[in-house]
Formats: C-alpha cells, structure tokens, sequence
C-alpha cells in the first residue's frame, strides 16, 4: 500500500480516544500510522499507554511558559515537526489554541469533542444535553480553527439521550460512540 499518512496525538489526561486511534491504526488498510503522542501534562495517563502500545511519547508541559501560549505552542510545533507530522489529532487536549498552533496546521487538524455540534462547545456537554431535554446527543469529529469548538465539521455520531440518564451515563455512551467515530473520521481525512 502507498505510504500511511503520520499522524500526532495531542492528549492531556486519560487517553481513550488517543487509544482508539491507535487500536484502529493497526490495521493493515488504515490510512494513517501514529507517530507521535503529546501531552502538555507530563502526569497524563494516555503517555503511559502509548509506550506500552510502542509509540514514540512526549510530554511538553505548559507550566513553565506561564502565560506566553505561544511560545509553548512554538515548542509543540518544533516537535511535531520533528516527528514527522503531517497530522494532528487533538485527544483531549485541554488547552485552547492560539492562531498560531491553528494557522500552523489548518486543515490538518482535527478535533473530537462530546456534542452534537453546533450545541454545546466548550465544556459539561453532557449535563447540559439532559437539562435540555433533549433526546439525541453524540460527538463531532470537525477541522479545528480558531474559534474554540467551530471548526467544519467532519462526521458525526448519534446516541440516544435515555430516561434516567446522569451526565456519567451519558458520557459513557457518548464515549463509545467518539471511539468508533474519531478513527473513521480521521481516516476519512487523510485520504481527502
Ligand atoms: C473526550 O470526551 C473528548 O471528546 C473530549 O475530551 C475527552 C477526552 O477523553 N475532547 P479521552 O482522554 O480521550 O479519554
């Protein structure tokens, strides 16, 4: 097959869709191979996870660059250069991007995020989903730009809101959902 497209995994905490990508990228006619996963938190647990699955890991905290998000963002930049990137996924990257990073990278970023966008970007998605009462929620894989949680969108998932349901139940579901999506949805890109 012609040459998989590299991809790099922004995480910050557990890890589970960055997990699912990797899972999914196993597979022989997967169109993209992960080449790097990176945290702004040294601590998260995906870092773990993606050296017991042999990826190439990083951790770039922000804390030491206080205020200035560029420069940070600069650092990220030099290393998923460096690692070859010609994408990026975000993972549960909790860290609102500047211009920069977005410019850097646009069209070739993409996002996951646990609402049926447009409704609910930012963040609690799931409670607000039930105080609605709405009876449909899900996930949106979309390109990031510089509005927080507007980029295009790329796929979607559906799920049902069920009766009883708490913000945990909820976000469960939703969960699964967003691992059989992202995957799908990032392949769908690379191969645009
Ligand atoms: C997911 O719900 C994702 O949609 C959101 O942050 C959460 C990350 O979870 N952006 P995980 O780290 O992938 O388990």
């Amino acid at each position: 097959m012609t040459e998989r497209a590299k991809v790099a995994v922004l995480i910050s905490g557990r890890g589970s869709n960055m997990t699912a990508l990797i899972e999914a990228s196993k597979a022989p006619d997967c169109p993209y191979a992960v080449v790097l996963v990176l945290s702004n938190k040294p601590e998260a647990e995906g870092l773990v996870l993606a050296a017991e699955a042999g990826i190439p890991t990083l951790a770039i905290d922000h804390k030491p660059f206080g205020a200035d998000r560029e420069r940070h963002e600069c650092a990220l930049d030099a290393a998923l250069r460096e690692a070859g990137a010609e994408y990026v996924a975000l993972a549960g990257y909790m860290r609102v991007l500047t211009p920069y990073l977005v410019e850097a990278w646009a069209g070739r970023m993409i996002n996951i995020h646990p609402s049926l966008l447009p409704k609910y970007p930012g963040l609690d998605t799931h409670r607000r989903a039930i105080e609605a009462g709405d009876k449909e929620a899900g996930c949106t894989a979309h390109l990031v730009t510089a509005g927080v949680d507007e980029g295009p969108v790329v796929d979607q998932a559906v799920v049902p809101v069920l009766p009883g349901d708490t913000p945990e139940t909820l976000a469960a579901r939703v969960l699964a959902a967003e691992h059989a999506l992202y995957p799908r949805a990032l392949a769908g890109l690379v191969a645009r």
